[in-house]
């Protein structure tokens, strides 16, 4: 891959950042919501240094259900309603190993914009609305997303601000990012073999009422190197719910959000607009396997200059959906380079489709366009898993 690129797909900046021009749009800024008002949020972060935090203090506690808090197993995660979550590994006495996920109500409880009742609705809300989409997965047995064993909350110190809410996960070895960074020998078998579980997971949900809306490689889980499942659900949608974030249009990392949502000229229609952003997530990660760059990264680096600074763009949509289109042919001549040509023929296709970058052409060229057929997963995984098994017989020769 070209180096250029692939710095700039590593410095690549949170694109979402705040826009006063376009507070609709608005996303995570810092790991912090919009809509608890990003100033004040700030100035609370400098109140409640991390380390003092609950949820950042449990190593060696013990959780109901007899859960040992064994040891950290990273920095600060992302946000979940405005508060950072921290991971820990955590075990039972008979040997059961888990994931635990635990935030805290610290910074709802110091919030002055919105007020601390509605800062802490909001971080319920958001908590509740996880732990639901979760049950729903487990309950219906979906194999290819994360299972939440357990949930609760735990109070070491003052009720309510040294109240840790938190969940319980399966333990994976890691997520696909690191995998990729870690293992020597990511070959066409694995690639292939996650992209058929992760589209997979993603046709699981989108048969079950929900979206996911936040595919990136951080939220791939990894298991025994050799299968993969879908986790992370603080930005989905799901039918009969409304979390805090449905406010948004895109609720997810703006880092891969699909152009239609940063040039604004994203579908009407609710249902089939989220049905639309998971497709081009998926297809980003395929982009993701071969690259190490999400699309939306190397678009841009692809776009005229006049245009690629989408934040101030208030130009026609016409004239930038001309220049996506441009952007993206250049984009897929370099992208094509990155991928063994025994299957080239093969993967360009699948990322032409799911990338497009016009909404309205995006999915397969066979199902009904501008129906929720539109963005029908079915086919892919079927692709997948045939690119897999060819993968397995040596069919693609034994790139790397
Ligand atoms: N079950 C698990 N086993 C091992 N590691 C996990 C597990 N769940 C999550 N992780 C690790 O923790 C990271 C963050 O988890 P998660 O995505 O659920 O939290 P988040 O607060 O939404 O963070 P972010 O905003 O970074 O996505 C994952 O990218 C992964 O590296
Ligand atoms: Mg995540």
């Amino acid at each position: 891959m070209d180096k250029r690129i692939r710095q700039l797909a590593q410095a690549s900046p949170r694109l979402g950042r705040y826009d006063k021009e376009k507070p609709h749009v608005a996303s995570r800024i810092s790991g912090y919501e919009v809509g608890l008002g990003v100033r004040n949020v700030k100035r609370v972060q400098e109140l409640t240094p991390t380390e003092n935090r609950a949820a950042a203090r449990l190593e060696g506690k013990t959780l109901p259900g007899g859960w040992v808090v064994v040891g950290k197993i990273a920095q600060p995660l992302g946000a979940t309603g405005g508060c950072f979550s921290f991971g820990y590994l955590v075990e039972t006495s008979d040997g059961r190993k888990g994931f635990l996920k635990a935030l805290d109500y610290s910074a709802a409880f110091s919030s002055q914009d919105p007020p601390i009742s509605v800062a802490l609705q909001q971080l319920t809300e958001s908590i509740n609305f996880e732990k639901y989409v979760l049950a729903r997965c487990r309950d219906r047995g979906l194999d290819r997303i994360v299972i939440s064993i357990a949930d609760g909350t735990f109070t070491d110190g003052r009720a309510g601000i040294d109240t840790v809410e938190y969940l319980i996960f399966e333990l994976a070895d890691g997520d696909a990012r690191n995998h990729m960074a870690i293992v020597s020998k990511v070959d066409l078998v694995w690639r292939f073999k996650t992209l058929h579980h992760i589209a997979t997971g993603l046709e699981q949900l989108h048969r079950n009422d929900i979206v996911h809306q936040d595919l990136k490689p951080s939220n791939v889980l990894v298991f025994n190197h050799d299968h993969s499942k879908l986790a992370d659900f603080g930005r989905a949608a799901c039918a009969g719910q409304n979390p805090p974030h449905a406010c948004l249009v895109f609720p997810g990392d703006w880092t891969y959000a699909p152009p239609d949502v940063l040039y604004e000229f994203c579908l009407p229609d609710l249902q089939i607009r989220q049905l639309s952003f998971d497709a081009y997530l998926l297809g980003s990660m395929v982009v993701f396997f071969f690259t190490g760059a999400g699309t939306t990264a190397l678009l841009l680096h692809e776009m005229d200059p006049a245009y690629a600074d989408w934040q101030h763009f208030n130009g026609n949509v016409d004239d930038a959906k001309l220049h996506l289109r441009d952007a993206f042919g250049k984009a897929l001549a370099k992208i094509q380079i990155d991928i063994p040509e025994t299957c080239r023929a093969d993967v360009i296709p699948i990322i032409q489709q799911l990338c497009d970058p016009d909404p309205s052409l995006r999915g397969h060229p066979g199902e009904k366009r501008g129906s929720l057929s539109q963005f029908s997963l079915e086919r892919y995984v079927t692709r997948f898993d045939l690119l897999l098994k060819r993968a397995e017989v040596g069919l693609f020769g034994t790139l790397v």
